[in-house]
């Protein structure tokens, strides 16, 4: 006996050698066993009638189920908010004149230095409840507003307990070279220096899955990335990047050739950072929220990737400055409307390639025997629904590792 089965229904399996759009399986079936796909069809192809299959029976009654979604790069972790920067952009001030003058990312730094880790908790929660609220079951968060030691392990501990508290898959990345810390000002050198000495405490801890950087004018240069990255692949950790976002520094290239997991925002990235990544695997995560709150004219080179058989996810980018966005159902409508995917490639973005993006491939992402029992029940027609509406929610049920949770928007209440 399995532990449930959901039939009734179109499966979107977002499999890679299926032929149908959305991998679909027209009026199929799912087993779960022990939190993992048991089995998956059409439901004509099932061993016997599903009540003597499985001990819990669920009628899709004609909705769509998809793997649950993915995001794969959030700062969701952090302290304060960046509300009066917004209103001084309305008035003309631009992103990077913003943390030249010590606002931007060093503001939120001082308000996540002064926090206490339960009040860092409870202010990334009601976020992270926004995005499960859409059929997200598994989400990356960034460190990068502590930027010294202690600070950084404070954020890495909120994202892990963020994961046992609520139910999702947190996977975390150490970005302490993010920005430059006021200690340091006119120091950069030696701040990039002390993230490196960070890093055998980080891998110690068991907090970070991975490290990032953000490789730009107004943070750190290609040639310190390359140290830092090579630090990082000595302790172990895979590397992805903030590369290209401002301007083109060769991050798409310098990420590739460390064979990160992925290259983040890529609006500047040139030819050759394409080919590169193309060759080493690395995912293309593109980020239509920050995109759009910067008012960004330069778009991502969503067609080079293509043609070079680059795999795109779409993320939220959920961070007080750039992207105070908490949905992944709007930033596939960005994807398409604002960087001409189609609705089916923004749906591989936040499900099979975001699975990719953070070396989850191969237990995620896609609806395939073995793999995770992560799903998402939606009340739709067709897939490109999720895509077209703005502002409305068609999540019906989600299912994490075979267990059904509803999580509404709120504020968490236990
Ligand atoms: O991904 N680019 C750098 N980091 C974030 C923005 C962080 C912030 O402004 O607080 C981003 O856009
Ligand atoms: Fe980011």
């Amino acid at each position: 006996m399995w532990d449930s089965l959901w039939h009734k229904g179109p499966i979107g399996t977002m499999a890679a050698g299926r032929d149908a759009p959305y991998g679909a399986i027209e009026a199929g079936a799912i087993a779960v066993e022990a939190g993992r796909i048991a089995w998956l069809g059409p439901a004509s192809e099932l061993p016997g009638p599903p009540e003597d299959l499985a001990r819990d029976c669920h009628d899709l009654e004609g909705r769509w189920l998809t793997p649950g979604l993915i995001d794969c790069h959030t700062h969701l972790v952090y302290g304060g908010d960046r509300a009066g920067e917004f209103e001084l952009r309305l008035q003309g001030a631009s992103y990077e004149e913003i943390a030249r003058a010590g606002g931007g990312i060093r503001s939120t730094v001082s308000a996540t230095r002064a926090a206490s880790e339960d009040a860092l908790l409870e202010a990334a929660r009601p976020r992270l409840r926004h995005l499960l609220a859409e059929g997200v079951t598994t989400v990356e968060i960034k460190s990068g507003y502590g930027l010294s030691l202690e600070d950084e392990l404070k954020m890495l501990r909120v994202a892990r307990r963020l994961g046992a508290l609520e139910p999702a898959e947190i996977h975390t990345s150490f970005l302490g070279a993010h920005a430059v810390p006021p200690e340091f000002e006119g120091r950069d050198e030696a701040y990039l220096q002390s993230v490196i000495d960070m890093l055998p405490a980080v891998a110690e801890s068991g907090l970070a899955d991975a490290v990032d950087a953000f490789c730009e004018g107004i943070a750190f240069s290609a040639e310190q990335t390359d140290r830092l990255f090579a630090a990082a692949a000595a302790q172990g950790l895979p590397v992805k990047l903030h590369a290209d976002q401002l301007s083109d520094l060769g991050g798409a290239a310098l990420a590739a050739g460390h064979g990160a997991l992925s290259a983040d925002h890529l609006e500047y990235s040139n030819e050759a950072g394409i080919d590169a990544m193309a060759r080493a695997g690395t995912v293309a995560v593109l980020l239509p929220g920050a995109f759009y709150v910067l008012r960004e004219t330069k778009l991502p080179p969503v067609e080079g990737l293509r043609a070079a058989g680059v795999p795109i996810a779409i993320a939220s980018d959920c961070n007080p400055g750039s992207a105070p966005v908490t949905s992944l159902l709007l930033m596939l409508n960005m994807a398409c409307t604002l960087f001409r995917l189609t609705p089916e490639e923004a749906f591989a973005g936040v499900t099979r390639h975001a699975a990719r993006a953070l070396g989850l491939g191969a237990s995620h992402g896609s609806l395939e025997v073995g793999k995770a029992a992560d799903f998402a029940v939606w009340e739709i027609e067709r897939p490109a629904e999720l895509a077209y509406r703005i502002g409305f929610n068609p999540l019906s049920a989600r299912i994490k590792a075979g267990v059904r949770s509803q999580v509404g928007p709120g504020p968490a209440t236990s």
